[in-house]
Parts: C-alpha cells; sequence; structure tokens
C-alpha cells in the first residue's frame, strides 16, 4: 500500500498500516475546513467523488482514481480528519439494481450449531441472508464448516438456492463479520458452482494480529483476496431504491483509538445497519463492551434499530447494557442455541431479556428454534421465547 500515488494532506503526522490492507493518514485537529480543502486537492489530482455524507457524527468521503480508494473522515468527537487508503477494489458498480421478481424483501435468519446445542455452550454459529426484490442476496456469515461443531455448508448452500427459486445464486455481497470459524466456516467449503460471489465485505486487522485466522480466510476461501471490499466507518451502499448499507464501526477504530485491544477477535466484528424502506437492522457480529463503545462514539444516536442482532450468539453481561438501550430494538435476532443462552454464566442477563423483564424487544428470534424468515415491512409480532432448557433447569427458581 505504500507505493500508492495520491495527494497527502496538510499537516498529517502519522502514516501507518491500520488494517491488513489499508494504510491511514491521521490530522489531528483538523478543521472541518480541511476536509472540503483536501476533497478539493483529491478533485484537481483527477480524482472523483464517489460519496459524501454529512451526519451529526461527523463528515464521510470516499474518493477514487482507478487505481486508488481514498475513505476520508473527520470525527465530531475527536476533531481528527483519518485518510484510509487502499488500493481500488475490482468491484465498484455491483449495486445495478435489476427487475424487481418479489413483492417484499426478506430476511433469513439460519439455524446452524443445533447438534450438540443441549450439551456445549458455544455450539451456535452465525448465518443471515437478505433477499432483495431484484433476487440478488446480501449474505452475513454462515456458519461452521467442520465437526466437533455443525458442517453447516450444505444447509447453508440449501437455503441461498431455496430463496433463490433453485437457480444459482447471486450475491451482491458477502459479509464476513470477523475471523472465526463459527462465522466463515462455510466458504471454506464453498465451490465456484455454489454461487456467483460478486464481492466480499470485511475488515482485517493489520499485519502481525490474528494472522492464523486472516491467513485461513487468504488463502481458503474462494477468490476472497481479489473480491474482497474493505469496509471503513461511514461507508454508506445502496442496493436499489429500498436497500442500503451503513458501516458504523471496524477493526480500524479500535487500532485507532483503543489499540491494546485489536487483538481481541471478537472486537474486531464489523458493526453495520441494513435499511430496508424506513426499517433498520443492526448487525454486531461477535462485538462486545470495547467494540461497542466506540461504534456508540462514532454513530451516537444514529444507532437506533428496529430489529438487531444480539452479539456474541447473545452470551453478553451487564457491560453491554449502554448499548443495547441506545439501539432499543423491538425485534431481537439470536444467533444462539439453547445452551448458550442457558449457562449459568450468561443467563442473568440474556435470560431476563428473553423473559421480557427489561428490555424494548417484542420479538424474538432465536437460531436454536429454526431457520426463519421476517418479511419486509415487518410487523411485531409478539413472538416470546421460552427456552426448553428453562424448565430442566428449574430455571424460574434462579
Ligand atoms: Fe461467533
Amino acid at each position: 500500500m505504500k507505493n500508492l500515488k495520491f495527494p497527502r494532506p496538510v499537516g498529517v503526522c502519522v502514516d501507518e498500516p491500520v488494517s491488513r490492507t489499508t494504510g491511514v493518514l491521521r490530522v489531528p485537529g483538523a478543521h472541518s475546513r480541511a476536509v472540503d480543502y483536501y476533497a478539493k486537492q483529491l478533485e484537481a489530482a483527477g480524482f472523483t467523488c464517489m460519496l459524501e455524507r454529512i451526519l451529526p457524527s461527523g463528515r464521510y468521503y470516499v474518493y477514487g482514481n482507478g487505481e486508488v480508494r481514498l475513505s476520508f473522515s473527520r470525527l465530531t468527537s475527536r476533531g481528527e480528519m483519518r485518510v484510509f487508503y487502499e488500493k481500488m477494489p475490482p468491484v465498484t458498480d455491483y449495486f445495478k439494481a435489476g427487475e424487481k421478481k418479489y413483492p417484499n424483501v426478506t430476511l433469513t435468519q439460519f439455524c446452524t450449531g443445533t447438534s450438540v446445542a443441549m450439551v456445549c455452550s458455544t455450539a451456535s454459529g452465525m448465518g443471515y441472508v437478505i433477499r432483495l426484490r431484484d433476487g440478488r442476496l446480501l449474505v452475513i456469515d454462515g456458519g461452521f464448516h467442520c465437526p466437533p461443531y455443525d458442517n453447516d455448508y450444505e444447509g447453508f448452500k440449501e437455503l441461498l438456492w431455496s430463496l433463490s427459486d433453485g437457480k444459482k445464486p447471486q450475491i451482491a455481497a458477502w459479509v464476513i463479520t470477523h475471523v472465526h470459524v463459527d462465522h466463515y466456516g462455510v466458504l471454506l467449503n464453498w465451490k465456484e458452482e455454489d454461487a456467483d460471489i460478486q464481492a466480499y465485505w470485511s475488515t482485517l486487522p493489520k499485519e502481525g494480529i490474528s494472522d492464523g485466522g486472516c491467513h485461513h480466510m487468504e488463502t481458503r476461501i474462494p477468490h476472497y483476496t481479489e473480491k474482497n471490499v474493505v469496509l471503513h466507518t461511514g461507508d454508506h451502499y445502496v442496493f436499489d431504491d429500498e436497500v442500503s448499507v451503513d458501516v458504523l464501526y471496524t477493526v480500524e477504530e479500535m487500532a485507532l483509538y483503543n489499540p491494546e485491544h485489536q487483538a481481541a477477535e471478537n472486537d474486531q466484528s464489523v458493526i453495520f445497519r441494513v435499511n430496508i424502506g424506513d426499517q433498520k437492522v443492526l448487525f454486531v457480529g461477535d462485538a462486545a463492551k470495547s467494540a461497542f463503545d466506540l461504534a456508540l462514539e462514532m454513530a451516537g444516536g444514529e444507532i437506533k434499530s428496529d430489529i438487531c442482532q444480539i452479539g456474541h450468539h447473545g452470551r453478553f453481561g451487564h457491560k453491554e447494557d449502554l448499548f443495547y438501550s441506545f439501539v432499543a430494538p423491538t425485534v431481537a435476532l439470536w444467533p444462539a442455541c439453547y445452551a448458550q443462552l442457558d449457562n449459568d454464566l450468561d443467563v442473568r442477563y440474556s435470560g431476563a431479556w428473553l423473559r421480557g423483564e427489561i428490555s424494548t424487544v417484542v420479538d424474538h428470534y432465536v437460531a436454536n428454534d429454526g431457520t426463519e424468515t421476517l418479511t419486509f415491512p415487518y410487523e411485531l409480532q409478539g413472538k416470546s421465547y421460552r427456552s426448553p432448557l428453562w424448565d430442566l433447569n428449574d430455571f424460574d427458581k434462579k
């Protein structure tokens, strides 16, 4: 990345790698006008503006010239300008909407890792699929690839094909939240004929951190390296007139503002929101407290969402209360098996949520109950949850 040619902004005091593919220039104490000035500098050098967003949390821009992609922003909370630079990803126009074949957008939660779910508290993976009205899919993770956990490859592939009416699935983007095999595992068995994948979306930590998992992904997932689009906070992708995606946090923020925590792989999870009509669906992967603190700083009130995938398979404690109270979802998606939700360590918080004692949530979807599909616009149904283990464990007496 050091060989990339592009204009530098005035006042750079740090130029270093920030993720596996990306470098960062940091301009501390940058006035808001410094952003305008840099944009003009880029335009004069032949760069084109691909995104301009002005939000309460900051100003975000993406510029490119065919060779280099620059995502730069000035955060309101830090007063710092950051310029993320990397090679231009090969796919940039993958959001051309096709003819509308389906009456509604759908979101499917995949039932993963249930075969040992009754006995093992870390048995469940995570997999979601959003089907656009033209039939393209936005895929999020998928699940495990091998024993002793489940092999979710066949089941997840079948799900993608059934959502595509038996035709080869067209995947506009496959998000890999982080470097754990309960998330990207299904891709290790993936074959070219299983689906047309236009792009992967992920942000891996910089060299020297989680190298084993990163290398595994880079070498075992078909065409991962050439198809990966690196996500940055503030990115906004539009699929069609109904569905768009906002990126709210990536491991780059941890590298910049809490570097001693970069190696915590769950907190490397990308946090992003899918906007479907006027409803918002938040995905957090396995992120927890440290990532949530930065995401709240980046997004603030923009984090409020109707539907929320609960982080780390529901294994969260009181320290995450603040984040979820800002999200204030009315629908909770739990990529979890019964044992994860019910074991003694975790029951105190997620259990209370699931019993409806302390949350805004009206509808609960638990992956262990089976693959389920939500249709948009989503109407609340009062879908409560009672684990079969609660009775076995005499839960109500705890
Ligand atoms: Fe996980």
